[in-house]
C-alpha cells in the first residue's frame, strides 16, 4: 500500500479480509433504552465486546499484518495511553512480531495489566513519561536508535483503513436483516482516525448515511483543526476521557475529514458520565469514558435527526477502570444539576451551623462535603458545603433560602478553578 496515497473504499474491504478471524466481527445490538430516550431507532456497535474490548486491534493488526519480512524482523513501537497499545499487543501475539510499547505514567493499572496479558512474551511495556505527548517522544528514539517500525494510533492510512471495517461490518449487519443504510453513524474522536476510515467507507457505500463526529468538550481538536484549516496543538486538554483526549489530529485523518466534511459535535464531560452510568444501571454494559461518547451525544440537543431516525453509535471502548466510577458518579451528577458546592461564610458563634441546617437545607437536601475550619480571630471563617440535591427542581428553593438568609453563600460555579479541589 503507498502510504502516501489517500485511503479508498478498496483498502478498507482488504483490511476486512485481513482481519477476519482475528478481530472485528462485534454485535450491532439495538438500544430499546436510548430509542426510548431519543425518540431515534438506536444501535450499538459493540466494540467494547471486542477480545481487546476496544476497537483498536483493527488497525493495529492491518498495520502489522502488511509488514516486510525485514520489518518484522526489526519490531515495532508505540506509544498509547492504553488501548492502542492493547491493540498493538494483542497483534504482535498474533503475529509473532516483537513490540516495544511506550506508557505515560498516567496509564490507568486496568489498561496496563491488560497490555501485559495480551503481549505476552512478544511485548515489553516502558512505563516512562507524564504524558502521552514523553511516552512519543521516547517511542520515536527508540525507532530511530533501533529501527524498530512505528505503529501510529491514528495518523497512518493502514491504522486508518483497519478502523474503517467498522463502517463495512455495520452496512453488512443490517443489509443481513434486510435493513437499509443507516440515516447515521455516530463515531467518537480522538486523533480522527476511527472517523476517518468510516467517512472513506460510508462516502463510497451508503452516500446518503451522515456520519456525525463527537469529541470531548475538553480536547476538541478536530473542531479546532477544521476551524484552523489544518491540524493545530490544542492549549489545554483535559485528559478526563483518555481514550480520545488528543492534544492534535493527524494529517491523514485530518485530510479526509476536510474532503467528506462530517458533521461535527462536542459534548461535555459531564454527559459522557450520565451516559456511562446509564449503559451501567440500565444496560450492564461497561463503557470507558471514549467508549460513551457515541452513545452521550444522542443527548444533544442540536444533532438534526428526523424523529425514528436509524442511528448506529459506536461504541468504541469498554476498558474502564473501576476505581474511576466515584468520579463519574460525581460528575454526572453535577451535570444533572443534582450536585452543587457553595463557599459559606459561617458567623464564628456557637449555633451557626445549626441554623444552616434548619433554615437554609430543604428536607430531602444531603450533605456531602464539608470543610471547616474554625479561626478564633475573625468573626466569620468560611466552608465549603456540598449539597445533593433529590430533584433538580429543589435547586431554586435552595437558592433562595440561602439568599435570605443572613448568610453570605457563593455558589462555586463548575468552571471555577476551586471547582477542581472537588472533583
Ligand atoms: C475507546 C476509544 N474510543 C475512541 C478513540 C479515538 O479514536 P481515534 O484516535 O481513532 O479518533 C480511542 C482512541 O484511542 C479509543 O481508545
Amino acid at each position: 500500500m503507498d502510504q502516501s496515497a489517500p485511503v479508498t473504499a478498496r483498502d478498507i474491504d482488504d483490511a476486512a479480509a485481513r482481519l477476519a478471524g482475528v478481530a472485528g466481527s462485534t454485535p450491532l445490538h439495538r438500544s430499546p433504552r436510548l430509542s426510548a430516550l431519543t425518540g431515534l431507532d438506536v444501535w450499538l456497535k459493540r466494540e467494547d465486546l471486542q477480545e481487546v474490548r476496544s476497537y483498536k486491534g483493527r488497525g493495529a493488526y492491518n498495520l502489522i499484518a502488511q509488514l516486510s519480512d525485514d520489518e518484522r524482523a526489526a519490531g515495532v513501537t508505540c506509544a498509547s495511553a492504553g488501548n492502542h497499545a492493547q491493540g498493538v499487543a494483542y497483534a504482535c501475539s498474533r503475529t509473532g512480531v516483537h513490540a516495544r510499547i511506550h506508557l505515560p505514567r498516567t496509564t490507568p493499572r486496568q489498561k496496563r495489566e491488560r497490555i501485559a496479558a495480551l503481549g505476552g512474551s512478544f511485548v515489553d511495556v516502558v512505563v516512562d513519561g507524564d504524558t502521552y505527548d514523553d511516552a512519543a517522544a521516547l517511542s520515536r528514539v527508540h525507532a530511530e536508535t533501533t529501527g524498530a517500525i512505528p505503529v501510529p494510533a491514528f495518523d497512518d492510512p493502514r491504522t486508518v483503513a483497519g478502523q474503517g471495517t467498522i463502517a463495512a461490518e455495520v452496512l453488512a449487519q443490517l443489509a443481513a436483516q434486510d435493513s437499509a443504510a443507516p440515516d447515521a453513524i455516530v463515531v467518537p474522536v480522538g486523533g480522527g482516525g476511527l472517523l476517518a476510515g468510516v467517512l472513506t467507507h460510508v462516502a463510497e457505500h451508503a452516500p446518503t448515511t451522515r456520519v456525525i463526529g463527537v469529541e470531548p468538550q475538553g480536547a476538541a481538536s478536530m473542531t479546532a483543526a477544521v476551524e484552523a484549516g489544518g491540524p493545530v496543538d490544542l492549549a489545554d486538554v483535559d485528559p478526563f476521557v483518555d481514550g480520545a483526549a488528543v492534544r492534535k489530529v493527524g494529517a491523514i485523518p485530518f485530510d479526509v475529514v476536510r474532503r467528506h466534511r462530517p458533521d461535527l459535535r462536542v459534548v461535555p464531560e459531564g454527559l459522557v458520565c450520565v451516559e456511562m452510568l446509564a449503559l451501567y444501571q440500565a444496560d450492564g454494559i461497561i463503557a470507558e469514558p471514549a467508549g460513551a461518547l457515541a452513545p452521550a451525544a444522542l443527548r444533544l440537543a442540536d444533532l438534526g435527526l428526523a424523529p425514528g431516525s436509524t442511528v448506529v453509535c459506536v461504541l468504541s471502548g469498554g476498558n474502564n477502570d473501576v476505581s474511576r466510577y466515584a468520579e463519574v458518579v460525581e460528575r454526572a451528577l453535577v451535570q444533572e444539576g443534582l450536585k452543587h458546592y457553595f463557599l459559606v461564610d459561617f458567623p464564628q458563634e456557637p449555633g451557626a451551623l445549626r441554623r444552616f441546617l434548619d433554615e437554609v437545607l430543604g428536607p430531602d437536601d444531603d450533605i456531602t462535603l464539608f470543610e471547616y475550619v474554625k479561626r478564633s480571630n475573625r468573626e466569620t471563617g468560611p466552608a465549603l458545603v456540598g449539597v445533593e440535591l433529590q430533584r433538580r427542581e429543589d435547586y431554586e428553593p435552595l437558592m433562595k433560602r440561602m439568599a435570605d438568609s443572613a448568610l453570605r453563600v457563593e455558589l462555586v460555579e463548575p468552571s471555577s478553578p476551586l471547582f477542581r479541589f472537588v472533583q
